[in-house]
């Protein structure tokens, strides 16, 4: 369906993300037919370019970034169409009229802040200057939101100052995953798991976010950042959020994050002994086709680094529903394989009617594959086959979404286009409240300064593990195991 016509103004137009997400997620919006005639995708950054150079710009970040199935020229030719550009000085005032002239008073206004957080005051500042943002224009933010509660709520209170929360749609990309999305589609729609969802039956809840990619690139931020401010404050956070919330009266922007924020406010303090953290070491090339992997210290250029590029931990809410339920969490980068899933174990049968099945015995456990292969398994006992008295056997009860949807389940489209359309239809539900991320950081906050304090150095990993020893030890000293990462 497609949105209403729009003026989407993306600041820092030629950065690292408006290249990879934002430009190809819009045009592969455009492609689906969601995005209509009248609408007008405005790229706005420092660099001195005009139109014809910009579209020149985009074009080459669709051919890289855009899969060859919706790479159709006459196509992209359209789309370049309602693409413009205006060089702007954030910190100055150069630029700022012209970009008013080119918007239309009975579109929707969105502003796409793909710049550094210390830009967002002065962006926030001058579109009220100059008479640019109307009372129902929307601004879009994207993570770092902060790198802890003062300067998340900093920030908080430098766009307050210009935009009721109603206009501010802060990003975390994992939230318009489409698996993301169904778990609350699983949990919801169904009448099966909610009964059983919660400490009296669940054993434990393990959320794995694992990467195979090192800091690359993006060592400088990466290195001031870590894992638990890079991934855990915002992705692994919102899964668990997802995972352990009290059903919301109504599919509701604010009726959901608020059964977020109760997750986050009742997610107890994690004790230093309960928390893991590594650091990825070199790999050497084995054949001579290969090169040299460099180790994280290597990556950021500072070999007395102290930041962790893997973190494990134990996590406990505290409430009537999960008192006693540990959650554990782990993601790391450099790991044995690019996987993210959340597996649920849940707890025995309380009495055991076959003899001989106690050894062969395992728990029931609901896995649900985030990436890659998206879909659900549910490990279940059953009879294995044949004369030879009662013997159980565990089982998958497989379900891909490729598999199940057909052309549907595979063509799922990129987090950024999902996000960006709600942007546009004014749906705040896969966005971070204000709040959210404040308590986010509260309970984060604690975790990190602890670590920093003791200032010991992570534990090193091999590249292409499953992560350091002791992680296995967090389990391990409970009686349980992590999942493998294949
Ligand atoms: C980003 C982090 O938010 O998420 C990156 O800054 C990380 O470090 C990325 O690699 C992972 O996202 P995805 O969608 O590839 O799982």
């Amino acid at each position: 369906i497609p949105v209403d016509p729009f003026d989407l103004v993306v600041f820092g137009a030629t950065g690292d993300l408006a290249s990879r997400k934002i430009l190809p997620g819009l045009y592969r919006r455009w492609f689906a037919g969601q995005i209509p005639e009248g609408a007008r995708i405005i790229g706005a950054a420092r660099t001195e370019m005009d139109r014809p150079a910009f579209l020149d710009f985009a074009r080459k970040q669709i051919d890289e970034h855009v899969g060859a199935t919706k790479h159709d020229p006459a196509q992209i030719a359209a789309f370049l169409d309602i693409l413009d550009y205006v060089p702007i000085d954030a910190m100055g005032e150069a630029g700022w009229e012209e970009l008013r002239l080119k918007l239309r008073p009975e579109a929707i206004r969105a502003f796409y802040f793909s710049v550094g957080p210390a830009l967002f005051g002065a962006l926030a500042t001058r579109l009220h200057a100059h008479g640019i943002a109307t009372p129902e224009a929307r601004i879009v933010v994207e993570k770092p939101f902060g790198r802890d509660l003062a300067s998340a709520r900093a920030l908080n209170a430098t766009l307050a100052a210009h935009f009721d929360e109603a206009q501010i749609y802060r990003i975390d990309h994992y939230l318009g995953k489409e698996t993301v999305q169904n778990l609350m589609a699983v949990r919801f729609a169904n009448i099966l798991f909610e009964p059983l969802w919660n400490a009296q039956f669940v054993d434990h809840v393990q959320i794995t976010v694992a990467e195979t990619v090192g800091v690359g690139g993006r060592g400088a931020y990466y290195d001031r950042s870590g894992a638990m401010r890079d991934m855990v404050q915002n992705h692994l956070m919102q899964l668990l959020c997802l995972i352990a919330m009290e059903p919301p009266y109504h599919f509701d922007p604010d009726a959901v994050r608020d059964e977020k924020l109760k997750v986050i406010r009742a997610l107890q303090p994690v004790p230093q002994t309960d928390i893991v953290r590594g650091q990825y070491l070199g790999q050497r090339a084995k054949g001579a086709c290969d090169t040299d992997q460099p180790g994280y210290l290597e990556d950021v250029g500072d070999a007395e680094s102290r930041t962790e590029s893997y973190v494990a931990l134990k996590a406990y809410v505290a409430n009537w529903r999960w008192k006693g339920t540990p959650f554990y969490l782990r993601t790391g980068k450099r790991l044995r394989a690019r996987t993210s899933e959340i597996a649920i174990t849940f707890k025995e049968p309380p009495h055991s009617i076959f003899d001989e099945a106690d050894e062969s015995w395992r728990e029931n456990v609901l896995v649900i594959r985030l990436q890659p292969n998206e879909g659900m398994n549910l490990k279940m006992m059953i009879k294995e086959p044949g004369p030879g008295g009662m013997r159980l056997v565990q089982v998958p009860l497989d379900m891909s979404f490729a598999e199940a949807l057909g052309e549907e389940g595979t063509d799922i489209p990129d987090a950024y286009e999902r996000l960006i359309m709600d942007v546009i239809r004014g749906n705040q539900t896969l966005f971070m409240r204000g709040d959210e991320v404040e308590a986010a950081w509260a309970w984060t906050d604690p975790i990190i300064a602890g670590f920093e304090a003791r200032g010991d150095k992570p534990q090193p990993y091999d590249a292409g593990s499953s992560g350091p020893e002791d992680a296995l030890m967090l389990m391990h000293r409970d009686g349980r195991r992590w999942r493998e990462i294949r």
